[in-house]
């Protein structure tokens, strides 16, 4: 244990840091340069450093969902520094930060295997409340069947998604960031274009980026007829010049998996929990 952990907001001065902190903590996965930009001037919620004797050795991001709820993501610890309480210095300023910001909840996620991260978060008073199965498509130049999605807008999203929460378990993900589904969320989604429907089939398609959006096209939802959401998707990336499909669903609809297998998506090496509490 140090004798002082400071926790402080980040500044852009303080990005070289972070990114050490980043690259030590994890061996892949790096992505705090490519959202610097959103985390510091396209969101609500601090990036937190945590600093032992002047220097940062944690940093953690606190973001706002569209529903008020507390997003905890990048919680990254130098390891030469782990397993002294700069983690639970950082959870301390996120608690704090998320009482003076009103969210009902704080949630977060991490692979199944990451048992220190959970352990955390479960001191802090979080239970797990989804287990999600990620799956990818690299795409290639191949033909992509032809679909007449189409955007739909708010109310029409309220309608569509609400009846489907149950089968999602009440999570949407996109980059890994876990949104529970309530009206805010359907309401955001469709304000941003994110959600699709094709008359004809009767089919649902919800996609899009929370960053990173030359990386993967994030299929945040399907129902109906999966190869035709499938498609609509590829087409949405091929258009965006994406050249990657990730899916993140419930990790018992088995289902789903194997459609998806069959379209060619492999999955990932271990699952995902998200955990979370209310205020
Ligand atoms: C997860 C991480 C941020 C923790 O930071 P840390 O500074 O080492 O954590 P702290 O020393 O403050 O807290 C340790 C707490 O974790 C929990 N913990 C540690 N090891 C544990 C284990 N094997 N099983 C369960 N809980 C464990 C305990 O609650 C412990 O506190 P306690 O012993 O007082 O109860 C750090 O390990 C890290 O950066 N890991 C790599 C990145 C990462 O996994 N990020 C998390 C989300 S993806």
């Amino acid at each position: 244990m140090y004798d002082s952990i400071v926790t402080r907001p980040a500044t852009w001065a303080d990005l070289p840091a972070c990114l050490e902190v980043e690259h030590a903590a994890m061996k892949a996965n790096h992505y705090l340069a490519d959202v610097a930009d959103l985390y510091f001037n396209g969101t609500v919620g601090d990036l937190t450093v945590a600093e032992v004797d002047g220097k940062i050795v944690g940093i953690g991001k606190l973001t706002l969902l569209y529903d008020g709820s507390a997003w905890l993501e990048t919680l990254r610890v130098d390891p030469s520094y782990q397993g002294n309480g700069v983690g639970k210095a950082i959870y301390r300023r996120y608690l704090e930060e998320a009482a003076e910001l009103n969210a009902p909840a704080l949630r977060m996620y991490t692979g199944v295997k990451n048992a220190v991260s959970a352990g955390l978060a479960r001191r802090h008073g979080f239970t797990i409340h989804c287990t999600c199965r990620e799956m990818t498509l690299r795409l290639d130049d191949s033909p992509i069947l032809e679909t007449r999605f189409h955007r739909v807008g708010q109310d029409t999203a309220c309608r569509l998604l609400a009846p489907l929460a149950d089968a999602w378990r009440g999570f949407l993900c996109f980059n890994r960031t876990f949104y529970a589904m309530n009206e805010p969320l359907y309401r955001g989604l469709a304000y941003e274009g994110k959600v699709y429907r094709e008359e004809a089939s009767g089919s649902i398609l919800v996609a899009g980026t929370r960053f990173q959006h030359k990386k993967a096209l994030h299929v945040a939802l399907v129902e109906g007829d999966v190869d035709r959401c499938i498609a609509a998707a590829k087409t949405i990336a091929r258009e965006r010049g994406i050249p990657q499909l990730t899916v993140m669903f419930p990790y018992d609809n088995q289902v789903l998996e194997e459609k998806l297998a069959s379209l060619g998506f492999e999955t990932a090496p271990s699952d995902f929990i998200s955990m979370g509490m209310y205020r």
